[in-house]
């Protein structure tokens, strides 16, 4: 872990959910982390958290589909904590419909926040990573890259980042940086939890009805998906890279 300490983990989305977990797994394995979120309350709670428990933390608003405001969130990380040479591209939304009832505007919502938002992540911090010939990039994919019922935009999105996971792999190799996306399947947080709300169903069965059909008979915690993401941050995981990893409680893909 000594090598890590020096090191710092840029994870967006991390107000809550998934991303506030992979930056508590972080940050425990030793790598200062820097905290996007559009959430500032989000932000300044797992700030704390992380602070008062000894480690280096910030918390940066930002949009990461916004080009100047990614320059500055990555610039200030470099400048605050140091090089951000792990970048977890986690930031995600749902605008969830049929295609015949989907608007232009929640296609191009979605794509902007998991694909523009990525790639202007990935371009911003991959400077940081090529200088220290070192790097660590995770993508957020989802099982919805396989295609999903009332999902055209965000499936669409989720397979798209895998290819550029795939190609982030083949340029930056050379450099000593990985790039892997982690496909989760159904996670119990906040997003779930509105899916739930827009179907009419309690959240309680609709994770009971999600577990049935997994064959580990449950559904995920975001901590199945940080854990995931520490390995593949990590010294040993160098070799390891343009992988997809389905974390889905069973085979996938
Ligand atoms: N929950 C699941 O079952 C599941 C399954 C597969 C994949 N995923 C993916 O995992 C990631 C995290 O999901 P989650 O369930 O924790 O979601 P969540 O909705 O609980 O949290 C997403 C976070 O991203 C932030 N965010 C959204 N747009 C942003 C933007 N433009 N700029 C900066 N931050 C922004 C939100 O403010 C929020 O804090 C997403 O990419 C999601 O698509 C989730």
């Amino acid at each position: 872990m000594t090598e890590q300490q020096q090191r710092t983990a840029l994870v967006t989305g991390a107000g809550r959910g998934i991303g506030a977990e992979i930056a508590r797994r972080l940050a425990f394995d030793g790598f200062n982390i820097a905290a996007i979120d559009l959430d500032k309350d989000g932000l300044d709670a797992l700030t704390a958290e992380l602070t008062e428990n000894g480690h280096s933390a910030v918390g940066i608003v930002a949009d990461i589909s916004d080009e100047t405001a990614v320059e500055t969130a990555v610039a200030r990380t470099a400048e605050e904590l140091g090089a951000p040479v792990v970048v977890v591209n986690n930031a995600g939304i749902i605008r969830d419909n049929l295609l015949f009832k989907m608007a232009v505007s929640d296609w191009d919502l979605v794509m902007n926040v998991h694909l523009r938002g990525s790639f202007l992540v990935a371009r911003a911090a991959q400077k940081h990573m090529v200088q220290a010939k070192w790097g660590r990039i995770v993508n957020l994919s989802s099982t919805s890259a396989l295609g999903n019922r009332g999902q055209a935009n965000y499936s669409a999105a989720k397979a798209g980042l895998q290819g550029f996971t795939k190609t982030l792999a083949l340029e930056l190799g050379p450099f000593g940086v990985t790039a892997n996306a982690i496909a989760p399947g159904f996670i119990e947080t906040e997003m779930t939890a509105s899916t739930a709300k827009r179907m009419g169903i309690t959240f309680e069965d609709f994770t009971a009805q999600a577990a049935a059909a997994i064959p580990a008979r449950r559904t995920g915690k975001p901590a199945d998906i940080a854990n995931a993401v520490s390995f593949f941050a990590s010294e040993n995981a160098g070799f390891v890279s343009g992988q997809v990893l389905y974390v889905a409680g069973g085979p996938k893909a």
